[in-house]
């Protein structure tokens, strides 16, 4: 079965890296590796393929950064010759980039069967562009790979057939498995001058946070106080460097004697400054599952989130961007971190071997 695998932004490589490996044991199936090129700095993708070890793409469509609809559209006019040209049995596609709504849909207007690894996550804030990407990209799949129990209900309520969905774990956490030790060997805190659970992480990127100043100047707030307690170290998205010129915070950045900014970093070298944090504040989604499994407090600047079993059985509690609401959590992480924490069902590093495996047995 021929299968082409779709990744094109930072959160989908980690979600790639463990498919590939897994299909080297199923010999009936012939993955293609496309990469649509939606991130393209050194640091935002070639990076990941190194470190995490993944073949490099058959295809790289190149089709860089735009407007939600240029970027869509022009994934999805690349995208489709390529089907065309390759006809394969199936596209798989990850996460809840805008790459993963294009490339389903070209495949679905194809007749070519569509899978979804990651389906069912719902924030129910369709304002969010991720949320969009998700009920759209589950509502053409063919098969559905869930990660955590509310994926299951989710996808329940909205009627998709349950012969199309399984729970298989999270691909996630196969590669953070796999790179824990090799993270552990890393020297980044000794290089940033940090000491174990004395430091704070953060990472900001949503459109929500980062394009709002009201919002972002509210974080800032925060940070201000924060870096008074503890050092932070804040490897930062272009988007947002971006943004604090565009809005005029650079003197305020600049300011804060404790706050470290940083250029994207690497997977191994993000892996263990979360590991060894004192708590991380983030609007990242993957991150909040990952500090889940590390048992590394989280705090998540948003109001909502499609990750909900990372706060009933992890440490991430929602703060929004609220700098009181934000100040208040810290300071109760701080004084007494979460602890009797099990991690959720099926993280447990064999998610992608699971998918591999019902692929392989897969009749259309
Ligand atoms: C995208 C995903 C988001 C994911 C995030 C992780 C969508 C809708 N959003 O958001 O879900 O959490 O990736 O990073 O798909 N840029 C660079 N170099 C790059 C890539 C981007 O400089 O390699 C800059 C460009 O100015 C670009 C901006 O970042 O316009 C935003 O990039 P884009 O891919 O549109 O969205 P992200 O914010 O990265």
């Amino acid at each position: 079965m021929k299968v082409i695998n779709v990744c094109g932004a930072r959160p989908n490589f980690m979600k790639i890296a463990p498919l590939m490996r897994a299909y080297k044991d199923f010999n009936t199936i012939e993955p293609v590796l496309v990469h649509t090129g939606q991130h393209y700095d050194e640091k935002m993708s070639k990076l990941f393929f190194e470190e995490l070890e993944i073949p490099r793409p058959d295809v790289n469509l190149e089709v860089g950064s735009g407007s939600h609809a240029q970027q869509t559209a022009e994934v999805m006019k690349r995208f489709e010759p390529l089907v065309l040209e390759r006809n394969p049995d199936m596209v798989l596609v990850v996460g809840d980039v805008n790459s993963t709504i294009a490339c389903a849909l070209v495949a679905a207007k194809l007749g070519v069967a569509v899978t979804h690894v990651e389906a069912g996550l719902r924030s129910f804030d369709m304002a969010m562009p991720e949320e969009i990407n998700r009920v759209l990209t589950d509502r053409i799949s063919d098969l559905l790979f869930v990660s955590e129990p509310s994926g299951l209900v989710n996808l329940r309520s909205e009627g998709v057939d349950p012969a199309k969905v399984h729970f298989v774990g999270n691909v996630m956490i196969d590669t953070l498995q796999f790179n824990r030790a090799k993270a552990d060997q890393t020297k980044i805190l000794g290089q940033l001058g940090l000491s174990e659970k004395q430091y704070v992480v953060v990472t900001l990127h949503r459109p929500s946070n980062v394009d709002e100043p009201a919002a972002f100047g509210r974080i800032l707030d925060a940070l201000e106080q924060i870096q008074q307690d503890l050092p932070i170290v804040f490897p930062m998205h272009p988007r947002t460097r971006n943004n604090i010129q565009k809005m005029g915070f650079g003197a305020r950045v600049e300011a804060m004697k404790q706050l470290r900014i940083l250029e994207p970093i690497g997977y191994l070298e993000f892996l263990k400054l979360t590991a060894e944090a004192a708590l991380v504040l983030t609007d990242s989604g993957g991150i909040q599952e990952e500090t889940t499994i590390l048992r590394t407090p989280c705090l998540t600047a948003r109001e909502n989130t499609e990750r909900p079993v990372t706060i009933e059985q992890g440490t991430n509690q929602l703060v929004g961007t609220d700098s009181s609401k934000i100040l208040e959590a810290y300071r109760k992480v701080r004084a007494a971190p979460p602890s009797n924490l099990a991690p959720p069902e099926k993280w447990d590093g064999q998610a992608a071997r699971r998918i591999a495996k019902t692929l392989a047995e897969w009749q259309p």
